[in-house]
């Protein structure tokens, strides 16, 4: 089987990491690895308050918790299921203001992944920007098709939230993935190193969530970093009650020596060469083939556009997820869907309210797979491609009200 239901928590430890884990001090209060993880997390995003989470939704539940409520409103380019889920469960409404070229996901363009800084004007004159809390964007944008953010993007965006007050957060998962786009995209990046160039990223905005799953190849583990005194006060606190002392969060020591270490491996440019290439080869035998998907190729992950694939499925059948059975049958691959299961609503009369994009994203853990098991993915989805009149929709059996496709179960039609 080749498992690529996610990049999260998946990616292979190095040796180092491994031998920073024998190294953790598991004192409940002051712990040296707190401090070696604490510097690490501040070097990088030159935020001075520090706080670990067992992963980034908890970091985004402490943050949420404070900032949001009933008739709040937080933007993002695209909050991911976990973010906006969290700002639900607060009572607040998450809206995502993608840019127009991240809405067509075969148009190839750059910076796919960019807030459309317009939309953005717009919805704070509507709403009011006391209503608006927080502004969060994701690098790169995981439910947008692993695409990149700019720094042109991220600054413009940061102009906005400075004349209107509302702080600039950056969902960091994958921060390391996106500099490198802007260094091998963005004009005046070509010669600067990840480090700094994540480095200027972090400079605009004024806090960060993090899961450490992703570019910190940390098996579990998350932050929340700012600037601002008070908001971290009010965080630490909710952190006692929730995930634990403010040295550790939901960790162990050992798990803050991992991070700590991984947070500088992944900013290794031959990893991100190899990295984003595989991915890109992967993209590449696939268009080669005529199976329509995301373009150009992302950060983590290869995307399917589903409903392309499966265009005599209708939506609400849910042509995602009934690609994700037809993978993981045919060829024992596993994926997961990013479309209308993930994100759907529904209207007053129970009906589908489709999510813009219906994608299967094939997620690649770090440092584990080689270029004979992508050649053995690209074969599969070719061969489901070429047979894809016989797969048949899916209808919903069980559903929870939130988040329900982590649980929900359904049958073919
Ligand atoms: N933000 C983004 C952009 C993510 O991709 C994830 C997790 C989170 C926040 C939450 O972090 O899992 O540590 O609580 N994404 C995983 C995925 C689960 O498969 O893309 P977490």
């Amino acid at each position: 089987m080749i498992d690529l239901l996610t990049d999260s928590g998946t990616s292979a430890m190095s040796s180092n990491q491994w031998a920073g884990i024998m190294q953790g001090d598991e004192s409940y209060a002051g712990s040296p690895s707190f401090f070696r993880f604490e510097n690490v997390v501040q070097q990088i995003t030159g935020m001075p308050l520090v706080i670990p989470t067992h992963q980034g939704r908890a970091a985004e539940k402490i943050l949420f918790s404070i900032l949001g409520g009933k008739g709040k409103y937080f933007v993002s380019n695209t909050f991911f299921d976990t973010t906006r889920a969290n700002i639900e469960f607060s009572g607040a409404e998450g809206v995502d203001l993608l840019c127009e070229e991240g809405k067509h996901p075969t148009i190839p363009a750059p910076f796919k992944g960019n807030m459309d800084v317009e939309a953005l004007k717009k919805f704070i004159i509507e709403k009011g920007a006391a209503n608006i809390p927080l502004c969060m964007i994701t690098v790169t944008n995981n439910s947008g098709g692993g695409q990149p953010v700019s720094m042109q993007n991220i600054k413009d965006v940061k102009k906005v939230c400075t004349e209107h007050n509302i702080p600039l957060f950056i969902d960091a998962c994958r921060f390391a993935e996106n500099a490198y786009f802007i260094k091998l995209r963005e004009d005046g990046y070509a010669t600067k190193s990840v480090k700094e160039i994540a480095q200027e990223l972090f400079s605009y905005a004024d806090g960060c969530t993090m899961s450490a799953k992703k570019d910190a190849f940390a098996n579990i583990g998350g932050f929340l970093a700012m600037h601002q005194k008070e908001l971290a006060m009010h965080c630490r606190n909710l952190l006692v009650i929730t995930e634990g002392f403010p040295t550790y969060g939901g960790l162990a020591g050992r798990d803050l020596e991992a991070i700590a270490i991984g947070l500088n491996e992944v900013m290794d440019e031959h990893y991100l060469q190899y990295r984003i290439r595989s991915i890109e080869y992967l993209t590449n035998k696939l268009i080669d083939a005529g199976v329509p998907v995301m373009q150009p190729a992302g950060g983590h992950a290869v995307y399917l556009d589903a409903k392309e694939f499966l265009s005599h499925i209708p939506v609400n059948q849910y042509p995602g997820q009934a690609l994700v059975g037809a993978l993981y049958i045919h060829g024992g691959i596993r994926s997961v869907e990013i479309g209308s299961l993930m994100f759907g609503k529904y209207d007053k009369n129970k009906q589908l309210i489709p999510a813009p994009l219906e994608l299967v994203r094939l997620a690649i853990p770090r440092r584990v797979y080689t270029q004979s098991h992508i050649d053995y993915v690209a074969e599969v989805i070719i061969e489901v491609f070429n047979n894809r009149h016989q797969i048949k929709g899916l209808l919903i059996t069980e559903e929870a009200p939130l988040i329900r496709h982590f649980t929900a179960k359904l049958k073919p039609v």
